[in-house]
């Protein structure tokens, strides 16, 4: 998947009423993290009973909670630190107030942060948050618009509302369902694999072109074979530690986003329709296997992936289509220059077989690649792109990124914890003390080696 997707749709879209299509009832009311307020508090004491005492004020002004959790602190050693997942009720303000005063440590994330200008935006913490918004999708992925290749045609509707169905019920730790594709499909995904691996050599980049024969190789990349999304996330998890979740339908650029920074992909998983098997309104299976796929497994790309992915999570809006921005003129339509020559690496180009071509014909406008420039060009959705922005390397463009994340207004730092797979906010001093140490502990391995050598 990608932001092509996305990108028209606010990233603070209003939460989605249950449609009804045929069949049945796929987006369920019920929990709702789009209007929830976490947050997350130590009490200033330690005694028995103090988790209670600061409960209390939540039952004294009528707020329901959702769930609760303790953990150890990090910010306080020896002490306990809780979050709270509050429902919109009662007189959230006045508890809030109320325990800020009694906790050493305070700090609200909310989904429904428009309403209070102090808050930070939710984001997910750990990646089985991923679950949480996994279905708050924009639009099902069996929608079809009505100048879609397939709209017409029900057995093909009727297919992508099994794909849609498979992702509405993922979660997150379970294998990817393997499906078995029709030989319609396996023909569609053939005659787009036949052409495309002919420009490859030519015109995809040197990363790319190392990582292809691995995939035919480890992942069943043929002509004659769609891989299956599960044997491909592992690869890349033993690659880069990415890996693939299904998508059910659009997602929000934040929420999509956000999955980079766990270093997971939201992917689909239905093939274009057979009717014209070198086009496609949408990101499909192709797309994301002969186009995403082959990069994440690169470390430069994906530490350069996971960077825009941490550089979102509690960002304000107007930075997150800033981020989406350059997801889309690198991700999707980047271009580098390597040995002197101009090559593709965006999944947009890679899985295209016009536009990858045309991409490095001349005749569009190519431009460095700059964050703070590439954030506000514009760009068309459905045509080629006027203009293409060239990486230096995929080093270069994530130290860039990170020196552009800087400027997003935040007043925490983030760190991803790979060991437990969660997202540390680095906002006191024991944390950044403790980052000293398992820096300092990382100096002394490598030293050891260096003596070694
Ligand atoms: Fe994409």
């Amino acid at each position: 998947m990608g932001l092509s997707d996305v990108s028209p749709i606010p990233s603070d879209s209003p939460v989605i009423d249950p449609i009804l299509m045929e069949g049945g009832n796929y987006l369920k009311e019920g929990r709702d993290s789009a209007k929830s307020t976490c947050l997350i508090f130590s009490p200033k004491e330690e005694a028995v009973g103090a988790l209670a005492k600061s409960l209390k004020f939540f039952e004294e002004h009528g707020v329901n909670l959702r769930h609760i959790e303790s953990r150890p602190s990090a910010r306080f050693p020896s002490r306990y630190e809780f979050m709270v997942d509050c429902a919109p009720s009662g007189d959230l303000g006045i508890a809030f107030e109320t325990l800020r005063e009694n906790s050493s440590y305070f700090n609200i994330i909310t989904r429904n942060h428009k309403d209070n200008v102090d808050t930070v935006p939710w984001f997910p913490r750990r990646i089985r948050d991923l679950d949480k918004f996994a279905n708050q999708i924009l639009s099902y992925g069996s929608e079809l618009d009505a100048d879609h290749p397939g709209f017409t045609d029900p057995v093909y509707r009727n297919r992508r509302k099994y794909f849609a169905d498979i992702a509405y019920n993922y979660k997150h730790g379970e294998p990817l369902p393997r499906v078995a594709y029709t030989e319609e499909e396996t023909k569609t995904w053939g005659a787009v694999f036949r052409e495309l691996t002919k420009l490859y050599p030519t015109h995809a980049c040197r990363e790319h072109n190392h990582v292809f024969p691995l995939l035919i190789e480890n992942c069943g990349y043929r002509e004659d074979n769609i891989p299956q999304l599960e044997d491909v996330s592992n690869f890349l998890k033993d690659c880069t530690g990415f890996t693939l979740r299904p998508v059910a339908g659009l997602l929000s650029s934040r929420d999509f986003l956000a999955g980079l920074a766990f270093r997971v992909f939201h992917s689909t998983q239905y093939i274009r329709h057979s009717s014209c098997p070198l086009y496609t309104p949408e990101p499909d299976v192709c797309h994301e296997l002969l186009g995403h796929a082959p990069l994440f497994a690169d470390p430069a790309f994906a530490q350069f992936s996971q960077e825009i992915g941490l550089a979102s999570l509690g960002a304000p809006d107007e930075y997150i289509e800033k981020l989406a921005t350059c997801f889309w003129f690198t991700v999707e339509f980047g271009l580098c220059r390597q040995d002197g020559q101009l090559k593709a690496f965006g999944a947009g180009l890679l899985s295209s077989f016009g536009e990858l071509q045309y991409s490095l014909s001349g005749k569009p406008e190519l431009r460095p690649f700059e964050p703070a420039k590439t954030a506000i060009q514009q760009y068309p959705i459905t045509e080629y792109q006027p203009v293409y922005f060239v990486a230096e390397s995929f080093e270069d463009s994530k130290e860039k990124m990170i020196k552009y994340a800087r400027t997003i207004p935040r007043h925490f730092g983030v760190r991803y914890n790979p060991y437990t797979q969660s997202i540390e906010l680095l906002d006191s001093k024991p944390q950044v003390q403790g980052l000293v140490e398992n820096v300092q502990h990382e100096m002394q391995i490598l030293l050891d080696a260096l003596n070694k050598l």
